[in-house]
């Protein structure tokens, strides 16, 4: 039986998922450091984590049994992913599982930024009466400038095209544009044509500083500005600046911003654009799906660090999974060492990325214990698996 080791309080879906896929599931509600995580991965084929847990190299030397490891979460800068593709061990995280969440964040801020409603709930909790329609507008007919139009850039367009709002967007990739949202040819465009600038680019290194005082001058006089991806592509003095000055009329961001605090019409939240119950819930059934997926059928879509295979349950065949280093003549070795133990290929399917490659091969007879000794023993192996 496959074992699961879930760790972080992952969400109880996942359990369930893995449960009734017949594996047998351990969970742990925290972190684990590197020591305790190689006792721990003992037997285990499986391992869940969230952002806590870091997989080292080290860790997944000592793991001979671990096959997959889920990020239940986005990021997987914690796990070392070429040192588990060196092992043959896939990784899947959950790429777009909180997308809705950051988009319906970003969508309450510019109704609530453009309305002054920080600046009138203040007033009201300090006593102060202030019903003034001045600097308050409705989204409707406003135009929104979207800097990275990838997941979540897309789905804002558009649900912010829904509420009235014309949709300009900049990206540094060809991009399809979606509803009647108009592609820009620079930052600057973008710029001049918004009243609310909101950032959902990647966290790309090349994007460290890429908004500060220069984009903010930019910037439309009274203009909107929201940050919900990541932290250092902003100067935040440069910021406080442009709200001090009147020149930004409010702002979002979804990161410990010290320079902000206490100013006007500003939005500070705790890195919660993806933190809602559905998020979880979303994330937890997604990434049980892909390692249950990945146990049963050998499915890759959507690893990490493995070659990107999609494969179904494959009934009455005996399939060979085979992560191999990517040099010539596997293919053909594979084939030639099935020949020569009578197995007859039903289908076949390869896929490469970088020094990997991975072969799935349907065998119409079962695979005999010296054919896949054969091809495990073979220089360029690195993980084979016989799923029937
Ligand atoms: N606040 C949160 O809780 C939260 C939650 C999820 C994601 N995020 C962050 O939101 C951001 C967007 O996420 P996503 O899933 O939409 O990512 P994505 O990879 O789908 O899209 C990013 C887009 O930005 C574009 N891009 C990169 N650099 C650019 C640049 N300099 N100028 C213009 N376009 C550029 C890319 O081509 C891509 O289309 C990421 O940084 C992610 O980490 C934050």
């Amino acid at each position: 039986m496959l074992k699961a080791l879930l760790l972080e309080n992952i969400h109880p879906h996942a359990r369930t998922i893995l449960t009734e896929a017949g594996f047998e599931v351990v969970t742990r509600s925290g972190a684990l450091d590197e020591d305790e995580l190689i006792e721990a991965l003992d037997g285990v084929h499986m391992l869940g984590i969230r952002s806590k847990t870091q997989v080292s190299a080290r860790a997944l030397e000592h793991a001979p049994d671990l096959l997959t490891v889920g990020a239940f979460c986005i990021g997987t800068n914690q796990i070392d992913l070429r040192a588990a593709a060196s092992h043959g061990i896939a990784a899947f995280n959950a790429p777009f599982s909180n997308t809705r969440s950051v988009v319906e964040l970003a969508i309450s801020e510019i109704i609530a930024l453009t309305r002054r409603l920080v600046d009138f709930d203040r007033q009201m909790h300090a006593g102060v009466w202030n019903k003034s329609a001045s600097g308050a507008h409705e989204v409707r007919g406003r135009t929104l400038g979207i800097v990275g139009y990838g997941n979540i850039g897309t789905q804002l367009s558009v649900l912010a095209e829904n509420l009235g709002m014309s949709v300009v967007f900049y990206d540094t990739a060809e991009k399809l544009a979606l509803g009647n949202a108009r592609r820009m040819h620079s930052l600057d465009e973008l710029l001049e044509a918004a009243d609310v600038v909101t950032l959902h680019v990647d966290g790309r290194s090349g994007n460290a500083g890429l908004f500060g005082a220069k984009q903010f001058a930019r910037m439309r006089e009274g203009a909107i500005f929201l940050n919900l991806s990541r932290g250092f592509v902003v100067d935040y003095p440069a910021l406080q600046e442009a709200i001090t000055s009147g020149h930004v009329a409010g702002a979002a961001v979804d990161v410990f911003a010290h320079e902000l605090r206490g100013l006007p019409n500003v939005i500070l939240t705790p890195h919660t654009g993806g933190s809602t119950e559905e998020a979880q819930e979303a994330i937890g059934q997604f990434v049980a799906h892909k390692v249950r997926d990945y146990l049963t059928t050998g499915s890759t879509t959507l690893s990490v660090n493995v070659p990107n295979l999609a494969l179904d349950q494959a009934p009455d065949v005996h399939r060979l999974a085979y992560l191999h280093r990517n040099v010539p003549g596997v293919l053909a070795a594979v084939n030639a060492t099935l020949a020569e133990h009578g197995v007859n290929i039903e289908g076949q399917l390869l896929a490469t990325r970088g020094e990997l490659g991975y072969v799935v091969t349907d065998a119409g007879s079962l695979v005999d214990e010296a054919a896949v000794t054969a091809l495990r023993d073979r220089p360029e192996s690195v993980r084979l698996r016989l799923l029937s």
